[in-house]
This record gives structure tokens, C-alpha cells and sequence, in this order.
């Protein structure tokens, strides 16, 4: 008889933004186990005793990573290809999607979620409580107030800017937490929700730090040991990390103290490539946060825990944030019965026993209605949205439209990937080979993405069969998607009779 692994103790998921450096030596720089001069104490002594994903992906955003994580599924599958969900337009992740913590539910496990949750919560069914979490502590939209946990929205239909409060305990309002940075409030809780555990039911904790996307705020104490950083953004988003760090450490030394850490998985991930706009940084790698650039999609993460079984290794296998779903759900003792199709690949084996990766390929996304929000001095794509030249490539796949693939070292890109430069961090603003020089009329590359992880040496001309073969399967792909769903901004989305943004239909 086959054993069955059934878990005691709680799987655990933290998710938050890049923590990009990028100060010396070979690619990439990106936490304090590549070299950064921001330190990470706590995740690197966990990445050191683990599994550290060195080929890990995510999405280029937040909203995409999230709604992949808890689906399983890619955004082509969802409607969710553009963008994130704004605060007004009246969207979540489909409802007949079945997500993480349901399934987890089913499979015995006590399910709580803390933090961010930025999946769409314009009717009450969308509501993390009401998709599987037990309990929920924490934030709905994206880009609060570390202090006040407010969030001002831009609404153009009435022009005017609504500021709210955006924090809940479980669908309560919870206002009693003014003043204190997110970070720790959120910290206090999950240490609450660990010594409280006393069931022989096995928990899932899924913490969703707000820590280190913008507005860029810390305690002045994380800041000083940064002082010899210059740049302002840089410096308090060194501090934020740091902070983000000892909430992890604090964490752990918790699971070890109640006696959980033996039986416990605990998964690190970002959600999307540092924002060069916000002090993030993905040097050596090409593009940032919203482009499909590596800089936007390839993520930090590990996997630590006593179940593995083999320690302190890297991984080079390309692990995606949709297989964390049905790698979770298995190890759970849980099945995937009830979910639609899944992209998402059980990993498990290739983390603890270094088997190869089910996954060969990766769609990192399709999205025809693609545009760049953010600023790109100097850029070509910037000035010209539109390049209608037909070529040989079109008649596969329409290549104006944004769009990249993985197929095992080749990726392509079609269309405006985004923003297209390198970003060196500010300590080495004397770099050269920054600026992106493709031409405006460029709409298709090529990398052999192993042996050229910065995105140089563009193949496109040298392997046209690679090229039709991959321009093939986004078709396939394309073809075999729901339409993007982005609806307008609802007039009704209103914050000012209950004081705090939520639910409205
Ligand atoms: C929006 O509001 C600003 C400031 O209140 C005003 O100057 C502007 O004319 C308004 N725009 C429209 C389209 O009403
Ligand atoms: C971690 O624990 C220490 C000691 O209790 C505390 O001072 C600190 O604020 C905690 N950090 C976070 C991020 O909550
Ligand atoms: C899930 O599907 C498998 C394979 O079809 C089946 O053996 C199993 O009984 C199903 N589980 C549930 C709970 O439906
Ligand atoms: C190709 O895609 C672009 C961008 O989505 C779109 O504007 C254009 O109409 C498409 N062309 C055709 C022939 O479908
Ligand atoms: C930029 O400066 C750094 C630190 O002084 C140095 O290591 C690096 O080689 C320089 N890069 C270039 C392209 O000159």
C-alpha cells in the first residue's frame, strides 16, 4: 500500500514583492543570498537550508500572480489577462473558480488567510471569507497607507480622489489599527493565529505582506543601517525588507516554538519584478514590473522545510506560481476534482527530490489590449503604440499583440513587452548598455533564455523554425482563451456611507 503523506502541521505561503538589488558579480542579484547589500538574514539562512528556486516565475503584477496562485490556472483561462482589478470595477476572480483554500478546506485543513488580497471584492461572494478562508485579517485593494491603511482612488467618471479605509477582520471593519505599520499588525496576528492552533487539524496559512510595494514607508530604525545607500527610494526600501525579514524570522521561531516547524512547509514567494520607479531593482536582468521582460516575471523564492528531502540545494528548473495549487493540494492529501483544467504543475518531487520539472513550457501571458502605464524615458514604444507591417510571423499569430512564451531555454516575445531598458541599481548608475535600442517597428524576440538570461542576443533571424513553433502554440493558446475581462469603473463603488472600501453590489 502506497503511504499517503497527510500533513499535521500548517503549509505556509508568504507573498510580496520583489526584493530586487543587484550590487556585484554574476546574475542576478536579487535577496541577500545573491549578493545584495540589503540584508536578509532570516530568508537566507531558510533559502540556505532549503530548496532556492533559481528559474521560478510569476506574473508581472499583482492581481495576475494572485489569481494564478489560488487558480492554479493561467489568466487566459479567467478573463484576467489585463492589468490588475482597479478599485472600482465591479470584478474578481471568476466565482465558479474553485480556489487554493477551498480545496485545502476539503482536504481537513483549518484555513487562514493575512494581508493583501487584491483578487476583486465588489460583491461579498468575492470576499476572501467566502472563497475558502476561514478566517481573513488584513487589506482588499493594493497600494494602501502602511499607517493609516488607506487608500486614496482616482475616480474619473466623477473626478474626484476617495480616500478610505481599506482593512478588515475577517468582513468586519476593522478600524482599531491607525497608526501601526502593517507589517507588524500583521505579523501579531499570524504569531496570534499559531499559538492559538490547538485542533489536530493540519492549517494553512497563507501571509500576504503588504511589504515592499509602494508608498515606501518603514519605521525610521530599518532605515539608519542603511545609510550609506544614497538614493532616498533605495534606502527606505532597503529598510522595508529588512523589516519584511524579521517578520519572517519572527514567524518561524514560532512554528519552532509551538512545536509546528517539524511537519511545516514553508514557501517564499514575490509576486512581480521590482518597480525601478519605487527603489525596486532586477538588475542584471531586462524590463521591470509590468512588462514580460525577465525583470517582470522571474521571481524570488524557496521552499524550506523539514519534509524535504534534500537541503540546501538551488533548483534550476522552471517552477511557475500556478503549480504551488495542485503541489499544495496533493501534499494536503486533497484532490484537485473540482477545479477547472489546471496550468499548474505538481512540483513536489522536483523541490524535495531534484526529479525534473513536469512543466516544459510557460505561458506568461497573452494580453491584446496591452498598454505601458508607466513611465519609460527613452523608449520607442513609447511614442509608437501601433505597428500594423504584416510579416511571415503574422500569419501564425498576430504579433502586434503583447505576448510571450517558454518552451525549455527558448522564450519569445511579441508585441510591446514593456518598458525595454536594463535598470542598474543606483550604486552603479556608471553602467553602460542600458537603453533598449530596438527600433519602434520591433515586434518579435527570441532569447535562448538559459544561456542569456539579460535578453542581449535576440535569435529571432538565426532560428525562424524555433520561431514558427512557438508563434504556434501562443496561437493555440490564443485561440483557446476567454475574452479579457476589464469593465468599466461602477459609479456605485462608493466608500463613503459604510467608511471603508468593500463590497457595494
Ligand atoms: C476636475 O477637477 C479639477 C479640480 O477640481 C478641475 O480643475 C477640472 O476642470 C475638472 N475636470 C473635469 C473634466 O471636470
Ligand atoms: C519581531 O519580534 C520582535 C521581538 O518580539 C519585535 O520587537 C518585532 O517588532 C517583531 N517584528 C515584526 C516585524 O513584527
Ligand atoms: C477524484 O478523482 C479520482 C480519479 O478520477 C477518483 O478516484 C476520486 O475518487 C475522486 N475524488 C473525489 C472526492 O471525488
Ligand atoms: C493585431 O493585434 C493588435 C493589438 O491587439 C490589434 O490592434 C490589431 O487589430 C490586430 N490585427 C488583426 C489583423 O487582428
Ligand atoms: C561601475 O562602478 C563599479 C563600482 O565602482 C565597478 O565595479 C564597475 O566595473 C563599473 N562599471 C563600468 C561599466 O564601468
Amino acid at each position: 500500500m502506497a503511504l499517503r503523506l497527510r500533513f499535521l502541521g500548517p503549509l505556509l505561503l508568504l507573498q510580496l514583492c520583489r526584493l530586487g538589488d543587484g550590487s556585484q558579480g554574476s546574475p542576478p542579484h536579487l535577496v541577500g543570498w545573491h549578493g545584495s547589500q540589503i540584508r536578509t538574514p532570516n530568508l537566507d539562512a531558510l533559502g540556505a537550508g532549503g530548496v532556492r528556486l533559481e528559474r521560478y516565475y510569476t506574473q508581472p503584477l499583482c492581481t495576475p500572480s494572485r489569481s494564478q496562485l489560488l487558480t492554479g490556472r493561467y489568466q487566459i483561462h479567467t478573463g484576467l489577462q489585463h492589468e490588475i482589478i482597479w478599485p472600482c470595477q465591479p470584478s474578481c476572480v471568476p466565482l465558479d473558480e474553485k480556489l487554493l483554500p477551498e480545496l485545502l478546506k476539503e482536504a481537513g485543513y483549518v484555513t487562514h488567510m493575512v494581508g493583501k488580497w487584491h483578487v476583486g471584492m465588489y460583491r461579498k461572494e468575492c470576499l476572501p471569507t467566502r472563497r475558502g478562508f476561514d478566517t481573513y485579517f488584513g487589506y482588499l485593494l493594493g497600494s494602501e497607507d502602511y499607517y493609516s491603511h488607506e487608500r486614496c482612488v482616482p475616480i474619473v467618471s466623477k473626478n474626484v480622489t476617495q480616500c478610505a479605509l481599506d482593512f478588515r477582520d475577517g468582513e468586519k471593519i476593522a478600524d482599531g489599527f491607525k497608526a501601526m505599520y502593517s507589517t507588524n499588525v500583521f505579523t501579531e496576528r499570524a504569531l496570534d493565529l499559531i499559538a492559538s492552533h490547538q485542533t489536530k487539524k493540519p492549517f494553512f496559512l497563507y501571509f500576504a505582506l503588504q511589504s515592499v510595494h509602494e508608498p515606501l514607508q518603514v519605521p525610521e530604525k530599518y532605515i539608519e543601517p542603511y545609510c550609506f545607500i544614497k538614493d532616498e527610494k533605495r534606502r527606505k526600501y532597503a529598510g522595508m525588507v529588512s523589516i519584511m525579514d524579521e517578520a519572517v524570522g519572527n514567524i518561524t521561531s514560532a512554528l519552532k516554538r509551538y512545536g509546528l516547524w517539524d511537519n511545516t512547509i514553508l514557501i517564499f514567494s514575490t509576486d512581480n519584478g521590482g518597480q525601478t520607479l519605487g527603489g525596486g531593482n532586477n538588475w542584471p536582468l531586462r524590463g521591470r514590473k509590468w512588462t514580460l521582460w525577465e525583470g517582470g516575471v522571474r521571481g524570488v523564492g524557496f521552499v524550506a522545510s523539514p519534509l524535504l528531502k534534500r537541503k540546501g540545494v538551488e533548483s534550476h528548473d522552471l517552477i511557475h506560481i500556478s503549480d504551488w495549487l495542485p503541489t499544495l493540494v496533493k501534499l494536503a492529501g486533497g484532490h484537485t476534482n473540482g477545479t477547472k483544467p489546471l496550468d499548474g504543475f505538481d512540483i513536489w518531487k522536483t523541490l524535495s527530490e531534484g526529479k525534473p520539472s513536469p512543466r516544459k513550457e510557460l505561458l506568461h501571458n497573452i494580453d491584446p489590449i496591452f498598454v505601458d502605464p508607466s513611465p519609460c524615458t527613452g523608449s520607442s514604444h513609447e511614442t509608437s503604440s501601433q505597428n500594423n507591417y504584416f510579416s511571415w510571423e503574422d500569419s501564425i499569430f498576430n504579433t502586434s499583440i503583447h505576448a510571450a512564451i517558454r518552451h525549455g531555454k527558448w522564450k519569445l516575445l511579441t508585441g510591446n513587452p514593456g518598458c525595454s531598458h536594463w535598470f542598474p541599481p543606483p550604486s552603479l548608475f556608471n553602467e553602460s548598455n542600458t537603453l533598449s535600442l530596438d527600433p519602434s517597428t520591433k515586434k518579435l524576440w527570441l532569447y535562448d533564455i538559459v544561456h542569456d538570461a539579460e535578453e542581449r542576443n535576440d535569435l529571432s533571424e538565426q532560428y525562424p523554425e524555433v520561431v514558427k513553433k512557438l508563434l504556434l502554440r501562443l496561437q493555440h493558446y490564443y485561440k483557446n482563451s476567454v475574452p479579457v475581462f476589464y469593465p468599466d469603473e461602477d459609479p456605485r463603488c462608493d466608500p463613503s456611507a459604510s467608511g471603508a472600501w468593500g463590497p457595494w453590489l
